[in-house]
This record gives C-alpha cells, sequence and structure tokens, in this order.
C-alpha cells in the first residue's frame, strides 16, 4: 500500500484515532445512557436533546473507525479494548439531571482534547484527511459542550 504516507506514520495517526474512537464510543453509550434514565422536569427537553446527540456520536464512530480503516490499520471495537483506549469514565449509577449534563459537558471537552492530540501526527504527515475529520469532530464536540454548558448556567 502506497497513499504517500509512510507505514510508521500511519500506525501513529491510527493509533491516536483509536482513542478518539473509544472516546466517541463512550460518550455515544454515556449520552443514550443518559436519555433513557433521565427524570425531572426538563424531562422532555433533555430525553429529546440527548437523542440527536446520540445519533451524531454514533454516525461518529463508523467515520472515525473507517478512517483508522483507509489507512490500513485494524480498527479496535470491543469494550475492553475501548476500556483501555477510552479517556471517558463510566457514570456511577444514575446521576441527577443537572449532573448528567456536567458529566457531558466534561465528556465532549474530554474527546476535544483527544481529537486535538492527534494533529501533531497527521500534520506531520500531510494527512490532510484526518485532519479535516478532525477539524469537523472538534467542531461538533465544541459547540455540543457550549450548548450543554449553556443549561446549567444559573
Ligand atoms: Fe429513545
Amino acid at each position: 500500500m502506497d497513499i504517500g504516507i509512510k507505514e510508521q506514520d500511519r500506525k501513529a495517526i491510527a493509533e491516536g484515532l483509536s482513542h478518539l474512537l473509544a472516546d466517541t464510543y463512550s460518550l455515544y453509550l454515556k449520552t443514550h445512557y443518559f436519555h433513557w434514565n433521565v427524570t425531572g422536569p426538563m424531562f422532555n427537553t433533555l430525553h429529546l436533546m440527548f437523542e440527536t446527540q446520540y445519533n451524531e456520536l454514533w454516525l461518529a464512530t463508523d467515520l472515525i473507525a473507517e478512517r483508522i480503516r483507509s489507512l490500513d490499520v485494524f480498527a479496535p471495537g470491543t469494550y475492553s479494548q475501548f476500556a483501555e483506549l477510552s479517556s471517558i469514565k463510566e457514570s456511577a449509577g444514575v446521576p441527577k439531571a443537572n449532573d448528567m449534563i456536567a458529566e457531558l459537558v466534561a465528556g465532549h471537552e474530554a474527546v476535544c482534547r483527544t481529537a486535538r492530540s492527534v494533529f501533531p501526527a497527521s500534520d506531520k504527515a500531510s494527512d490532510e484527511a484526518t485532519a479535516d475529520l478532525l477539524t469537523q469532530r472538534l467542531q461538533l464536540h465544541e459547540k455540543t459542550a457550549w450548548m450543554l454548558r449553556s443549561l446549567l448556567e444559573k
């Protein structure tokens, strides 16, 4: 295979993307979990908002995994691999609605940091396709973090 990116660089980029995939999957699952279990006066708003968000995250996992495959590296996809690769921790029990929102803000910010950390590897190899995907993911996560953060204003 020769797409103009050295094998060593492809592996380094795929390694970074594997962390992004694990973070995105973990945040997907957390958001769906909150969609099922949210309670309180904000139920309808949050139930629907979380649904929009988990659907977007679910679609993103496929784009990230298939970018890893385009670099000719296998994508992680088991719970044990995701637990090892993810920077996002599982929720303890069922949080109150406001705590769910705060946890999701922290989760989206964590994915931002993970996505940003992959740029040095993609820049080094002039991998604009990965940089483009990272940029789109950053825009989404920064925007979603802002929207969720806004719900917590008193
Ligand atoms: Fe549902």
